[in-house]
This record gives C-alpha cells, sequence and structure tokens, in this order.
C-alpha cells in the first residue's frame, strides 16, 4: 500500500521507492527460482513508467520467467493497480546473475 512518505513532490508514488520495491521482489523470485541466495542484479531494461499511482493505492508486482542462461536469469516485470488492474509500470528485462563468495559469475545449474 502507498504510503505519504513514499511520494514525490507530485504526490504520487515515486519512482525510486518503487524501483527498490520491484528490484526487492523479483530478486526474492530468483532465489527461489535459483535456490540460491547468492544472487545480484546485473542488468534492468528501459523502465515505462506507464500510470501514476496515488497514496492509498495498493499495487502489486508481477514477475515472469523470460530466459534461464547458465549463470544469469532474465525475467519480465509488470506492477498494475490491485483494484483497477492498470498497469502502472513495465519492464521488459531484468537480469539475475548467480555469484560466488568473491563476487564472480558462477553457474547456477538450472535448466533451461
Ligand atoms: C554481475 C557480475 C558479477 C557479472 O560479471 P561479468 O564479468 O559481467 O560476467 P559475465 O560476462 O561472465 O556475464 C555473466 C552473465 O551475465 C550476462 N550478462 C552480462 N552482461 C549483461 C548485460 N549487459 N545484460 C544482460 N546480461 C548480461 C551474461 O550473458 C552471462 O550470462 P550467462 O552465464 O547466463 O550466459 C558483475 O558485472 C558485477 O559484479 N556487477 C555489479 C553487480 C551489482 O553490484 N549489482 C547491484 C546493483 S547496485
Amino acid at each position: 500500500m502507498i504510503k505519504p512518505h513514499d511520494l514525490n513532490s507530485a504526490n504520487t508514488l515515486f519512482g525510486g521507492r518503487l524501483l527498490e520495491w520491484i528490484d526487492e521482489e523479483c530478486a526474492v523470485y530468483s532465489i527461489c527460482k535459483l535456490g540460491t541466495k547468492h544472487i545480484t542484479t546485473k542488468f534492468i531494461s528501459e523502465i515505462d513508467f506507464v500510470r501514476p499511482a496515488k497514496q492509498g493505492d495498493i499495487i502489486e508486482i508481477g514477475v515472469e520467467d523470460a530466459a534461464v542462461g547458465r549463470t544469469s536469469f532474465s525475467i519480465r516485470c509488470s506492477v498494475r493497480n490491485y483494484t483497477t488492474k492498470e498497469e502502472i509500470v513495465n519492464i521488459a528485462k531484468i537480469v539475475y546473475v548467480a555469484i560466488d563468495e568473491k563476487g564472480r559469475p558462477v553457474a547456477h545449474g538450472v535448466k533451461k
């Protein structure tokens, strides 16, 4: 739910706050899919802020698989207003990479 401290100077949802929520949600999704907590965000494609959201709105973050690589995992993300189902943000591609203890890419072992 969008609260007063999530707003920008135009009194709509601050984009930076939304990106924080998206990265966290997508990282948790990827952790579950890859079976490891040792991942890092590698790439986020163009971000289309389709519609504003306002205080009190409840939003839902939808995530779906896009591609599985050797060390990477790519997803798509769409954020909607839970009540009206209007799309708020759309991101075509977010890539997470599995890493070892030194931060180097490592095979995650998940099949395509
Ligand atoms: C993630 C990181 C370890 C990858 O290192 P790297 O030297 O680029 O590794 P590689 O070139 O071997 O690529 C690793 C994987 O990422 C993919 N990749 C690399 N650059 C990419 C890009 N620009 N877009 C999409 N995927 C990319 C590669 O295709 C590869 O996937 P695969 O193994 O499934 O084929 C390194 O870039 C890093 O530490 N970045 C900083 C991460 C970070 O701090 N994230 C938090 C953001 S604040």
